[in-house]
């Protein structure tokens, strides 16, 4: 069993600190740990080229990308784990555009779905599977750090994190939101945080060998939200409302003086992070494909032609 600890942040400042106090528990619950720090990583961002689906369409056992940087050595080592333990720090309010960059590259290039559906395909003409730790259950756990004293300057930082969860159909385990480390000098001087990290390192420890359904671990704050345990909750003008993060709708309860959300079972089930939720946003894909190819064939000249106008702008 194998934990991978990546820090979006400075080397040897917060996020190192925190994501290594975790690796650290982890190691002592019998995992083997591996560390990564990213800062001086070159990974630029996604170019929408689509080598990676062409490449996966076209029969590879591997889905890589157009750009040789770092993000390939990057996640050939995320692949090999069996649990991941994320910490990066909050910039203008959410998560580093670095940790973005490598979620962009990785995770829709590998939506679970698309990846089950082509190897039926495979299987059907006795091709070669894709590579199976492209497969792999992974349990993770994240670790968003803030300078900020208020809570609303890292608003978008845990929700951020748990993006990384969905295409891989991964399962979290639990979160800490570091923020107010501008008062705090050094999370070395707060072991209740440091304990949390710990605590994170263990969970996700002990969840790794385990089915889905066996592990209902949480460490850290309930929130609202059944699955992600954020509390950033979408309204859309009725009581229904929305977890942004992962896709489910509850009902607004008032009682008390209290507001609350009840989310159903089914709601919970279809959670971006699952399979029934990745398999709605693929057939959701191949219902826009059906409707956008007939579109653009039959207007192809007039397209070419307006085109003009916006080219030569
Ligand atoms: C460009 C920039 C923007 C930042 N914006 C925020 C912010 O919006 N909210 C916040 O709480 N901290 C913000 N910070 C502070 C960092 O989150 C904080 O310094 C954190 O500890 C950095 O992680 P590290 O120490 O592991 O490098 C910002 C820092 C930088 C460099």
């Amino acid at each position: 069993m194998k934990i991978l600890g990546i820090s979006f942040g400075r080397k040897n400042e917060r996020c190192d600190i925190l994501v290594k106090e975790a690796l650290f528990a982890a190691k002592e619950a019998g995992a083997e740990v591996e560390f990564v720090n990213t800062m001086k990583m070159e990974i630029t961002h996604c170019h929408a080229c689509d080598f990676c689906s062409r490449q996966r369409d076209k029969g590879s056992v591997e889905i890589g990308c157009a750009f040789k940087d770092d993000y390939q050595a990057l996640a050939e080592k995320y692949y090999d784990c069996d649990g991941v333990i994320i910490g990066a720090p909050v910039y203008a309010v959410g998560i580093v555009g670095q940790f973005k960059n490598f979620l962009d590259r990785l995770c829709p290039a590998h939506d679970r779905a698309n990846m089950i559906e082509e190897n039926k395909k495979r299987e059907a003409e006795g091709k070669e599977l894709l590579d199976a730790r492209y497969f792999k259950d992974r349990y993770s756990a994240y670790i968003s750090v803030g300078g900020a004293q208020t809570h609303n300057w890292v608003a978008f930082g845990l929700p951020m994190l748990h993006l990384f969860d969905f295409s891989f159909c991964q399962k979290c385990v639990g979160h800490v939101d570091a923020y107010d480390q501008g008062r705090t000098g050094s999370p070395i001087l707060d072991k209740e945080l440091l304990q949390k990290c710990a605590d994170l390192g263990k969970a996700v420890a002990q969840s790794i060998g385990n089915p889905y359904d066996e592990v209902d671990t949480w460490v850290g704050d309930d929130g609202d939200c059944p699955v992600c345990h954020n509390s950033l909750i979408a309204l859309h003008g009725t009581e229904d409302v929305e977890c942004p993060v992962c896709g489910i709708w509850g009902k607004l309860k008032m009682a008390d003086g209290k507001v609350s959300v009840e989310w159903p079972k089914e709601q919970i089930a279809r959670a971006r992070n699952t399979t029934i939720g990745i398999y709605e946003h693929h057939d959701e894909i191949q219902n826009m494909i059906k409707v956008c190819v007939p579109k653009l064939i039959e207007n192809k000249d007039y397209i070419a032609q307006q085109m003009e106008r916006y080219k030569n702008f």
